[in-house]
């Protein structure tokens, strides 16, 4: 939409339709994951919160976290040794202080969950709770609800928030795009809600909120193989981006050496635990390889084992490689990882006898939008906690079980800075404006380049980059983008449309973040550039420069793609 039928739209509300409704809230929280629960439930205390999820309230990734949460939680553990190790693992990238304050609460927040109700498993003997042990830990520091923490932490938090008093969940519902003063022609640089589509009507409504907090989750479904669960498509990331947030480091892509490699079996982890438990990987003659690899062997940090198996794999010509913990007794098997045992078990694999074949998949996104210590992104009265947001703690690789203590400890912090703040006047926002566009025509273009975008990534972006690979990418995303602008500039937004120019949008991002980095740090390995210098930066993609990064990268761009949008932006 041109800016002046957005005026129009926006001053004459004579194209308003009946249906669209605007809903005043304090704070607006998307996304239901941990994050988004943490705060809702500490920030309810004493404002009126509206929880909004895409699809049910338990569908994002904390549901299937496996491993548990990292925390010291014994004597013979320090803070400083899980500050020491989470450095390790960031390969110099974490910011040291984000880095202490997350380990420093790692107790507090945990002594919360159980305080809530969450049933972590406990030391046969009753001493106290059972802690495993993951790659790149120097300690047993993972508390977990045998290998389904995720959802044990979920389902206890969840059911607390729908009895709330002070929340209103609605499941269902997407957010399309943030609003922004600017945006809507008001003064100042504010966000102040968000445009949400209602699912099940196909109705766009205006959630006005005095905060507005994305804990939207990862990006995973931009790859073809992905331990994520469906609504994993970066959606705060793009939505912050198209906003004016800066975002960092989206090349650091974590892959999870262990996904089950079965054709009936859709993105199923296998926990890093068994590993932690004595589980070896093994090639298909039954020969170990870590040990080639790195001395710490199969509990090396994720991105070496990752990149061993890759290595393998293409070497060997393999389709999986795998991992067998059948040596241990089967009653500790299936009292530690029951859900695996009978995941495999159902697809034919007793694990208690035989080895588990395995790939690496993508997993984790270690970038995301930037925000400072207490979740504060660029712009006013918008925050971003969790997956989607770059806090600085992960660097150029995650800690195993860090990620569910960083949506713990952002949480409640972004609570306590929207405690302190004074309640302002409500204000009204205009209406999201459809009265251009019409249905869609053809949905099936939007599932043909969203099948096509997942694999030019697993293809081109994928553990091994290299220079060509990248550009070949980039000349693709842009391919695909060009046709998915025209179909939202043309027609009524769906999930799946908003969700496939999200990952477009992230797509974009992380190539662009990859073929800045001349070097191979963590997670981002290139066969063209594999030196590591001492001097670690963090690369940073600002909205107002992207024509000169474009521009840098292959010396051109259309800009009618940028800034032209359709609706009510
Ligand atoms: P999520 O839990 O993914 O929630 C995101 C929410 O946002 C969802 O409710 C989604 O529907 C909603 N949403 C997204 N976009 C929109 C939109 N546009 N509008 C409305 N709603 C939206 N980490 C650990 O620390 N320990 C582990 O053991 C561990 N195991 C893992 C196992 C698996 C299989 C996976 C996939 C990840 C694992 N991780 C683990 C990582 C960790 O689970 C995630 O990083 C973390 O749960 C992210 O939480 P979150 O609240 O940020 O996002
Ligand atoms: C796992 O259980 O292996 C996942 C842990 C994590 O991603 O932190």
């Amino acid at each position: 939409m041109t800016s002046l039928v957005r005026e129009t739209a926006l001053h004459s509300r004579k194209f308003i339709q009946p249906w669209v409704l605007m809903q005043q809230f304090d704070v607006l929280i998307i996304g239901s994951g941990l994050a988004g629960l943490t705060l809702a439930l500490k920030v309810g205390q004493d404002r009126k919160v509206c929880l909004i999820s895409k699809r049910g309230i338990n569908d994002g990734s904390s549901n299937w976290a496996q491993g548990g949460i990292a925390a010291v939680l014994t004597d013979d553990d320090s803070t400083e040794a899980h500050i020491q190790d989470t450095l390790i693992a960031g390969a110099g990238l974490c910011d040291a202080a984000v880095t202490r304050l997350v380990a420093e609460h790692g107790r507090e927040t945990v002594e919360w969950l159980i305080a809530e109700g969450v049933p972590f498993t406990r030391e046969e003997d009753n001493s106290g709770f059972h802690l495993t042990r993951e790659g790149g830990h120097s300690h047993r520091r993972i508390i977990h609800a045998a290998d389904a923490t995720g959802h044990a932490v979920q389902k206890t938090l969840a059911e607390k928030v729908q009895q709330h008093p002070n929340i209103t969940v609605l499941e269902e519902h997407i957010a399309v795009d943030l609003i922004t003063a600017g945006k809507v022609n008001m003064e100042g640089s504010a966000c102040l809600g968000a445009y949400v589509l209602n699912n099940l009507t196909g109705k766009v409504s205006t959630i006005a909120a005095q905060q507005t907090v994305l804990a939207t989750g990862g990006a995973g479904k931009v790859y073809l193989y992905t331990t994520n669960p469906d609504v994993s498509s970066g959606d705060g990331v793009a939505m912050a981006w198209r906003a004016g947030c800066r975002i960092a480091n989206m090349e650091f892509i974590q892959f999870h050496p262990t996904c089950l490699y079965h054709p009936e079996a859709k993105s199923f982890l296998i926990t890093e635990a068994v590993r932690g438990e004595g589980g070896l990987l093994k090639l298909p003659d039954g020969r170990r390889f870590m040990t080639w690899h790195d001395e710490r062997a199969e509990l090396a940090p994720r991105d070496i084992v990752a990149r061993a198996i890759d290595f393998e794999m293409k070497k060997r010509g393999l389709d999986c490689v795998y991992l067998d913990i059948s040596h241990q007794p089967a009653d500790f098997i299936l009292s530690h990882f029951p859900t695996i045992y009978r995941r495999c078990f159902e697809l034919g694999i007793d694990i208690t006898r035989e080895p588990i074949p395995v790939v690496p998949a993508a997993h984790y996104s270690c970038g995301g939008i930037m925000t400072d210590h207490i979740g504060r992104t660029d712009i006013p009265r918008l925050y971003a906690i969790g997956e989607t947001a770059c806090t600085g703690l992960h660097g150029a690789n995650r800690l195993a079980s860090n990620s569910l203590l960083e949506c713990l400890v952002f949480g409640q912090a972004v609570a306590e800075d929207i405690l302190s703040q004074p309640q302002m006047p409500e204000v009204n926002l205009p209406y999201w404006d459809e009265s251009r566009v019409t249905d869609a025509d053809e949905e099936i273009i939007i599932t043909h380049n969203w099948s096509e975008l997942r694999r030019t990534m697993w293809n081109y972006v994928g553990i091994v980059r290299t220079n060509k690979r990248l550009t070949r990418a980039l000349h693709r995303i842009h391919l695909l983008r060009d046709e998915v602008h025209e179909f939202y500039s043309n027609f009524r937004v769906s999930n799946n449309l908003i969700e496939l120019r999200n990952l477009l949008q992230v797509a974009e991002l992380i190539v662009l973040s990859a073929m800045a980095r001349q070097e191979s740090r963590g997670l981002h390995y290139s066969k063209d550039s594999p030196s590591l210098p001492d001097e670690a930066v963090p690369t940073v993609l600002e909205p107002s420069n992207y024509y000169s990064l474009l521009d840098s990268h292959h010396g051109q761009h259309d800009d009618k793609h940028h800034h032209a949008h359709s609706h009510s932006e």
